[in-house]
């Protein structure tokens, strides 16, 4: 009865004050403060002694019913923290820290129609701070008017401290291509309307990183800069102008801010896996990392064609070749596009009739899978749909169960088709277009992810909307594109510039793995220099890529010919895992250069003893002082170092590299020594 009482006395004290409610970080550092002595309520948030975030209006509007902004008080609150660990199944690392403390606040408005005393309205913000950064939600509960709503817009505000001296590294939203543009560094003015996560950095040296984690039935946030320095939320819209079709009760995405003193300490951020949702598949045990070779680049590079023919990639033969290759080198699979009905003519604008589940009469598919069997390779599906999901959707439950009979475990999905030119027909046969970002997109791709995971298949998007941790979730999707990868320098116009991956580990790769496809041993396709379309790296950049560019799966993307001319650089390949014990972030500045350190995971494969170094620059040779402290102490190590050699540089000498070998532990130091666009990639050896 006391007990009650007490809470009673709270909530009446705070509908009459006006208040502002801070809730730290578990080391103190970062400060977020909510409060409601505006008229509309705001949060803002400080790191150390510096203001990162100023007053930031919250708020949603929808388009029947009156808004949620104006006019909101405080009225409940409540606290709380957690300090647990939880495991990946697969990833950076293996056990991921979740420390954090907790502020839910209630907010009421008792008269949201002016005038009328029965109009009113509540919702919740509840905002977790970590050590890394922290993130806030929406909590809208069912309430009487707000039972099917339509939201147009999202208030919420990221409002830069000293925004005039910060700088932003961004790709630009609701642009024609999806996710794929080179980044651009700039002044944060000149940084209008960007997707997330976007990288800021202030004349302090504090990086941040704005995102959200958890995207689920909701459109994507975009970010629109209004006032200098203040960006507002810009959810992608459906068809019709919508943001998102919901009912009460619904939660939104986090919105996330990862906070560092340095630009590395944004790489060794859980955040957005924190604040997802754990897995809700049960046993993933069949969720297998790995790596794979595939006929793909041929196509890139114009050697076969996807379509039907005499250059056609997809045959038995050429499959079988690449099984060949990759069961003597020890890949897991090979990936085959090309191989189904619908690839003839411009693939661009096949979506309409690419079938499933109809193979080219060249592609056994049958018997290649029984022979991938034999040799212990998977066969790797593809499903492009060249941007019509109603095509694949009608078509979904027979693909993926051909697939799952076939024993094929993982699928490259693809979704080419511009930006807000995504074609579904509506159950009234309407075609409308959608955005990959739009909310219809985003349930589209979940559907997909839990189609495929009934059957115990893994999918790993291409096109597809940005990650925000759901691979914490649906542990199947195993990875996707989202960014500009290694394709561009078969076509792109330009192809990717020297800092494109350094640029890459401070942005894209903070929302989680990305398919970049690494390891072109030839450059030479069209000729060297910087005017063609070919990788702008070294040789040792291309395998430092595997270490640097995390993904559960990766690739090795060139032909076998190319491998098998330069088979001691091939052996790194060999050698790296994809799936880690650990991951540290060692060293590093957005878009000029990254160190990243990891240790192998135990698994079928792999002892669990190795330790691998992956360090890449821009256009800037550089020298790079590590020390090795990151080693286990107990042990000494081979270090099997590639790297660039004396001469080397990526216009004119990019296949200039040295192996090279030493025994190291952990009180060591190594001088890494990278060319001009290069890179060295290390396999410290348990001895
Ligand atoms: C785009 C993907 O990113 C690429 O890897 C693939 O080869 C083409 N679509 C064709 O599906
Ligand atoms: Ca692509």
């Amino acid at each position: 009865m006391k007990n009650i009482l007490l809470l009673l006395l709270i909530s009446c004290s705070f509908i009459t004050h006006a208040q502002t409610l801070q809730v730290a970080s578990p080391n103190g550092k970062l400060k977020v403060s909510i409060s409601d002595e505006t008229n509309q309520p705001q949060y803002s948030a400080s790191f150390g002694v510096e203001q990162i975030i100023e007053p930031s209006a919250l708020g949603l509007v929808f388009k029947q019913q009156a808004a949620f902004t104006d006019g909101f008080k405080i009225v409940n609150t409540t606290k709380g923290s957690n300090d647990t660990s939880w495991e990946l199944p697969w990833g950076e690392r293996r056990v991921v820290t979740d420390k954090y403390n907790e502020l839910l606040v209630e907010l009421h408005n008792s008269e949201l129609i002016a005038g009328n005393k029965d109009s009113a309205g509540t919702y919740s913000v509840r905002i977790r701070v970590f050590d890394d950064g922290f993130g806030f939600r929406y909590e809208v509960p069912k309430q009487a008017g707000y039972e099917q709503i339509e939201i147009v817009k999202e208030n919420t505000e990221f409002a830069l401290n000293n925004a005039d001296k910060t700088t932003a590294w961004w790709i630009p939203a609701r642009g024609w291509n999806r996710y794929e543009y080179t980044y651009n560094e700039t002044p944060v003015y000149q940084a209008q309307h960007v997707h997330t996560p976007v990288t800021f950095k202030t004349d302090t040296g504090i990086h941040l990183s704005i995102h959200e984690a958890a995207l689920v039935d909701y459109a994507a946030m975009t970010l629109n800069q209004r006032r200098p320095g203040r960006y507002v939320a810009d959810l992608t819209p459906w068809y019709d102008g919508i943001a998102v079709k919901t009912k009460t009760d619904f939660t939104s995405p986090w919105r996330t801010i990862q906070v560092s003193k340095d630009a590395k300490g944004l790489l060794n951020s859980d955040l957005i896996l924190n604040l997802n949702e754990p897995n809700k598949l049960g046993d993933v045990s069949w969720v297998n990392p790995g790596k794979y070779v595939g006929i793909w680049w041929e196509m890139h590079v114009n050697k076969s064609t996807w379509g039907s023919g005499d250059k056609h990639g997809a045959t038995t033969d050429n499959t079988k070749h690449f099984m060949d290759f990759a069961a003597k080198y020890g890949f897991d699979g090979v990936l085959v596009e090309g191989w189904n009905i619908g690839w003839d003519g411009d693939w661009f604008f096949n979506g309409d009739v690419f079938s499933f589940t109809e193979n080219y009469d060249d592609f056994d598919i049958k018997q290649l899978t029984a022979y991938g069997a034999e040799k212990g390779v998977k066969l790797i599906g593809h499903h492009e749909t060249s941007g019509n999901v109603t095509n694949y959707r009608d078509q979904m439950q027979g693909a993926l169960d051909l697939y799952a009979e076939l024993g094929v475990e993982q699928i490259k999905t693809g979704y080419v088709a511009d930006g807000g030119n995504i074609k579904r027909i509506d159950k009234n046969g309407i075609v409308r277009k959608e955005w990959h970002d739009g909310q219809f997109m985003v349930n589209e791709y979940l559907y997909n992810i839990t189609e495929a995971a009934k059957r115990k298949i893994s999918i790993n998007t291409h096109e597809p909307i940005k990650d925000t941790g759901l691979r914490r979730t649906y542990p199947n999707w195993i990875a996707r594109e989202g960014a500009r990868g290694q394709e561009f320098n078969a076509w792109g116009s330009p192809p990717n510039p020297p800092e494109h991956l350094p640029m890459l580990a401070f942005t894209r790769m903070l929302a989680g793995p990305m398919d970049f496809t690494p390891g072109i041993f030839d450059m030479s396709f069209n000729g060297l220099g910087d005017k063609t379309n070919r990788p702008q790296t070294t040789l040792a950049k291309q395998l430092a890529s595997y270490v640097v560019l995390y993904s559960p799966i990766q690739m090795a993307a060139d032909l076998p010919e190319n491998y098998e001319a330069k088979l001691d650089a091939f052996q790194f390949i060999v050698d790296v895992p994809t799936d880690w014990e650990e991951s540290i972030a060692l060293d590093g500045a957005v878009g000029d250069f990254v160190v990243f350190a990891r240790k192998a995971r135990a698994t079928k494969r792999y002892s669990g003893d190795d330790w691998f170094l992956g360090a890449i620059t821009n256009n800037d040779a550089r020298s790079i002082d590590i020390d090795l402290t990151f080693l286990d102490t107990d042990k000494k190590y081979e270090a099997q170092i590639y790297r660039d050699g004396d001469k080397a540089e990526w216009k004119h000498n990019p296949y200039d590299y040295v192996i090279e070998k030493k025994v190291v532990s952990s009180t060591d130091k190594l001088t890494l020594t990278l060319a001009s666009s290069g890179g060295t990639a290390i396999r410290f050896k348990a001895l």
